[in-house]
């Protein structure tokens, strides 16, 4: 049994190394890390004790501690910083913290619900659209994903209306989101040459945008909430503007509007339908800059077969 100085030390060791778990726990909340009590844990008892210096050596002020302080007065410490009290402690951190999480939790998820239905009506709220300009500015106001937090301008897509072709790549890049204008950037330069080839020019012949509205960050491919959330605006254009041809330029325009989930290159070669409009699918400007040597070719064919069927609509 511990008695005088050796008891108070003994305290004192108990409620410094209770005040140590307590920072460690607050740290871990604050770091939004599992909180697990020390004491409560002896995985972590038995693994702090094999670890040479874990827990720092307060013998030091201990002693200077004790010194000066009556047998009386470790009974209180006893009482307001042993165990149970800590543990209590804890259990009260814990508590808040849980009914914080809780709160968090509740609207994170109404947030979700209404963004949810915010997404289900868009094709309605789209659908009132009688004009590109009205769809250019639905866009631009647009927060149905999380794209507009990091845009610096949307990007609708502009042209004539009734163009001969309408091309749809992928998303905006950094050009693209810094004008707002579709294909702007080294690969847009790269297809007006393309199209050059053809006699096909943009503000005569040509309707340009993108399956996404907004740039996503980094360039990366746009998450399927993203595309299901922008691609209303899409087809509400398409039906305004009834182009000749359509052009999917890259795997995602491809697949979203010809519906496979296949590569681009088993899904280049047939004359597609979207609601009647023949869709022809080529590789994506970026891709041939990429890779000349393996695209150009098969790109040129595309482009051909694309010129034969403006040719053969009559304009
Ligand atoms: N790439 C795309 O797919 N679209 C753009 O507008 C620019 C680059």
């Amino acid at each position: 049994m511990l008695m005088g100085d050796e008891m108070q030390e003994d305290i004192l060791q108990k409620a410094f190394e209770s005040l140590w778990d307590i920072m460690e726990m607050e740290e871990a909340i604050l770091q939004n890390k599992p909180v697990k009590s020390m004491l409560q844990d002896p995985q972590r008892q038995s693994e702090s004790a094999d670890q040479e210096g874990f827990l720092p050596d307060f013998s030091a002020v201990i002693r200077s501690v004790t010194g000066s302080i009556s047998t009386g007065d470790a009974d209180l410490l006893q009482d307001e910083a042993g165990t149970s009290a800590v543990e209590e402690a804890y259990s009260l951190i814990e508590e808040s913290r849980r009914q914080e999480r809780e709160k968090v939790h509740r609207e994170k998820e109404q947030e979700r619900k209404s963004h949810r239905e915010k997404v289900e009506k868009l094709p309605e709220y789209v659908a009132s659209c009688r004009t590109l300009e009205e769809i250019a500015w639905k866009v631009s106001e647009c927060t149905r994903c999380q794209l507009c937090e990091t845009r610096k301008r949307a990007v609708p897509g502009n042209g004539v209306v009734n163009p001969k072709v309408m091309i749809i790549g992928e998303a905006p890049g950094a050009e693209e989101d810094a004008s707002g204008e579709p294909f702007v950037g080294r690969a847009g330069k790269y297809l007006d040459t393309w199209m050059g080839a053809i006699k096909l020019f943009r503000g005569r012949d040509l309707f340009i945008g993108n399956i996404i509205k907004c740039r996503p960050p980094g360039n990366r491919d746009p998450l399927p909430d993203e595309q299901k959330a922008c691609i209303p605006f899409l087809r509400r254009q398409i039906r305004i503007l009834r182009p000749k041809a359509i052009l999917c330029v890259g795997r995602i325009a491809a697949q979203i509007l010809t519906r496979q989930d296949v590569g681009i290159g088993r899904m280049r070669g047939p004359v597609y339908r979207y609601e009647g409009i023949p869709l022809i699918v080529t590789y994506h400007p970026s891709a041939v800059l990429r890779n000349p040597e393996s695209y150009r070719a098969p790109v040129w064919e595309d482009l051909q077969k694309l010129s034969a069927i403006i040719r053969d609509a009559g304009s």
